[in-house]
């Protein structure tokens, strides 16, 4: 298998790393700006990131609430299966808006989100929905439905499916989205989720946030993965527009 392919599917933190900026600069402020008007008012919050990787939401989330006027004190406990990404997060400067401890958790147990979810306010996920296969998801929702009270849930960044490139190479989104449902829910996971959310009675918003790339590292990184996953030859691009979405179930 081609390398940057398997550097993506196990998420090296140098590609989190890269897509970081554009991840933050692309999340959506107005699904934020609902989240945090929930919680203006309140002493502590206790924010439950799944798949959190190496920290990007903490990084990003934690001063963006206290910019919207959140003065709670921020409880952030970081999830993930993958232990040495979350050694990372710890090993980076933690916003001072926030405390922060991880818990390495497989979100295929039940039992065990149900007990990290426990007492959360908000759960966040980061480009996280696409990659979990169907079952995991709607468990994720069916949890987090048991939840009394139910905390307020962001999901963000979702691969929506359907990238363009400049120049245009045709069959290549065909051909990376199927491999994108090979592997997990893919371009399908924010409607899949959606409707879960509203099988149990949340209101759901959502709104497209794109990548819009042109030249630069990030560009070339996901075009390698881009072609290799749909198996078309790789050819420069120089921009490129990514689908993705964000959800906020409340
Ligand atoms: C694309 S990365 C995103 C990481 C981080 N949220 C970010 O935005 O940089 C997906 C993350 O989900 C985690 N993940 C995937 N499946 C998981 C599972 N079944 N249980 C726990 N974590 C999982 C991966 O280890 C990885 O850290």
């Amino acid at each position: 298998m081609d390398e940057t392919v398997t550097e993506l599917e196990n998420f090296d933190p140098d590609w989190l790393a890269l897509r970081e900026p554009v991840d933050h600069a692309t999340r959506s402020r107005r699904l934020e700006g609902l989240l945090a008007a929930r919680l203006t008012d309140r002493e502590r919050v206790r924010v439950v990131d799944l798949g959190a990787g190496s920290g990007s939401t903490l990084r990003h989330l934690a001063p963006r609430l206290q910019e919207l006027g959140v003065a709670a004190e921020q409880e952030w406990v970081l999830v993930d299966h993958d232990e040495d990404l979350l050694a990372r997060a710890l090993a980076t400067p933690v916003p001072a808006a926030a405390s922060v401890a991880t818990a390495t958790v497989d979100l295929a147990d039940r039992d065990a989100v149900r007990d990290v979810l426990s007492g959360a306010d908000v759960v966040v996920g980061s480009a996280l929905l696409d990659v979990l296969p169907a079952p995991v998801a709607t468990g994720l929702v069916e949890v987090l439905s048991t939840l009394d009270p139910r905390p307020a849930v962001l999901f963000v960044l979702t691969v929506a499916g359907g990238a363009t490139s400049e120049p245009e190479v045709p069959g290549v989104a065909e051909g990376f989205d199927a491999d994108q449902r090979v592997h997990g829910l893919g371009p399908d996971a924010t409607g899949h989720v959606a409707d879960a959310f509203a099988a149990h009675g949340w209101s759901v918003e959502r709104e497209a946030t794109p990548w819009r790339l042109s030249t630069s590292p990030l560009l070339d990184a996901w075009a390698e993965g881009w072609f290799a996953a749909a198996g078309v030859p790789a050819q420069p691009l120089s921009a490129a527009v990514v689908p993705h979405e964000d959800l906020l179930a409340q």
